[in-house]
């Protein structure tokens, strides 16, 4: 059987960090292409990846032969352009979060794959990491009961460093907001469901990073109330002084139900804290089963490497495998529109200062 042909486009910090060592792991998938405006960018996933068919022009990648799926790890404003040409184009699509720049946005992602009929995935990168899978089915499964409150803290210290892209509106259109908070919202609709109506805030402390203006959120706070009668409370700074970032810095999710309590945390990927109904002894902490270290089918061996950073790969496996059995990929494009409607009512949440109704998608 011939290998799923894939195009990086956008060879930046995640198509290194996360896309090419996860497709590296799959005997069914080969990067055969790369894509960046950046030649200097180019350059170095040259090296890294050997491979010398290279482009700074995604119409030019879209043509190349044997390229039957992409991944796009591109400024957010430049997700939706890519997305639609693509799926023109017949190609699968893997989009990075946040998948667009508004909901409308997604909205057109999402009827242009499936016009095409090709497989679409949005990169909710933490939804692979096991103690969230297996949250996710203690809480599907009835283990705590009726859910009452769901709660989602991300905390980092990034000071005043320049962020690129990231700190520009008309390039990435939020700041914290889509940055680390996307994700704590897909963690919501995956573990609880639709959120119905919120009320946010979101305020900028530094208007100066690394000498460049930076005219987007570096906090961000949801209050919500979900469609099954759960309330939910969301936290996310770049500022949180002393907390350290990425992986060793505060990502804690919490639920608490009728029955019991379950609390993820990024540090600890492969355990969960579980607090039981009337326990007087506090939470209780809890492996996560063998079973659930990883996606059912991913060829990654769970005992070797950093497991904050391993679980990321299982992401790549999820879009092949579903490319290789013509099934919908999850998260899907709809996740991530569903994620860009809080979004959307969030920003409008805080230029109103009032609750906000949450479209379904
Ligand atoms: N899922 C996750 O955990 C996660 C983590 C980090 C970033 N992201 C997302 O991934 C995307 C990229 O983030 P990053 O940190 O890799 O950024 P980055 O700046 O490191 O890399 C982006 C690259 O895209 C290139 N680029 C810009 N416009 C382009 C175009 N039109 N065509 C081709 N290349 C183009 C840039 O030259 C740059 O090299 C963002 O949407 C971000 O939100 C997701």
């Amino acid at each position: 059987m011939s290998k799923i042909g894939v195009a990086m486009i956008g060879c930046g910090g995640i198509a290194l960090q996360n896309h090419l060592p996860g497709f590296a792991l799959l005997p069914q998938a080969k990067v055969v292409a790369l894509c960046d405006t950046n030649p200097a960018v180019l350059d170095r996933a040259k090296q890294q990846t050997g491979l010398s068919a290279a482009f700074t022009n995604y119409e030019d990648v879209l043509k190349h032969p044997g390229v039957d799926a992409v991944v796009i790890a591109t400024p957010n404003v430049t997700h939706a352009p890519i997305a639609l040409a693509a799926a023109h184009a017949g190609k699968h699509i893997l989009c990075e979060k946040p998948i667009a720049m508004s909901l409308a946005e997604s909205r057109q992602m999402i009827d242009a794959a499936t016009k095409a009929n090709v497989r679409h995935m949005t990169a909710f990168t933490y939804r692979f990491v096991p103690a969230m899978r297996y949250i996710h089915h203690l809480v599907k499964s009835g283990h705590i009961g009726q859910p009452y409150h769901f709660r989602a803290q991300r905390f980092q210290d990034w000071g005043d460093r320049n962020l690129a892209w990231r700190q520009v509106k008309k390039l990435a259109a939020t700041g914290e907001l889509g940055d680390m908070l996307s994700h704590r919202i897909d963690f919501a609709h995956y573990l609880i469901g639709p959120i119905t109506r919120l009320v946010a805030r979101l305020k900028r402390f530094i208007d100066i990073r690394g000498g460049q203006p930076s005219d987007l959120d570096d906090w961000v706070s949801i209050i919500a109330d979900f469609e099954n009668g759960a309330t939910g409370v969301f936290e996310s700074s770049k500022l949180a002084t002393g907390r350290s970032e990425g992986g060793k810095s505060p990502d804690v999710c919490e639920v608490n139900g009728s029955e019991g309590t379950l609390v993820y945390q990024l540090t600890k990927p492969n355990e969960v804290q579980l607090g039981r109904k009337g326990s007087t002894t506090g939470l209780e902490t809890v492996p996560v089963p063998e079973e659930f270290l990883k996606v059912p089918g991913s060829p990654r061996d769970v005992h070797t490497g950093d497991p904050v950073m391993t679980f990321r790969w299982d992401q790549n496996y999820e879009f092949i495998d579903a490319i290789l059995n013509n099934r919908p990929a999850t998260p899907s494009f709809a996740d991530g529109a569903q994620c860009q409607a809080v979004m959307d009512a969030a920003l409008k949440s805080d230029e109103t200062s009032a609750w906000v109704n949450v479209p379904t998608v």
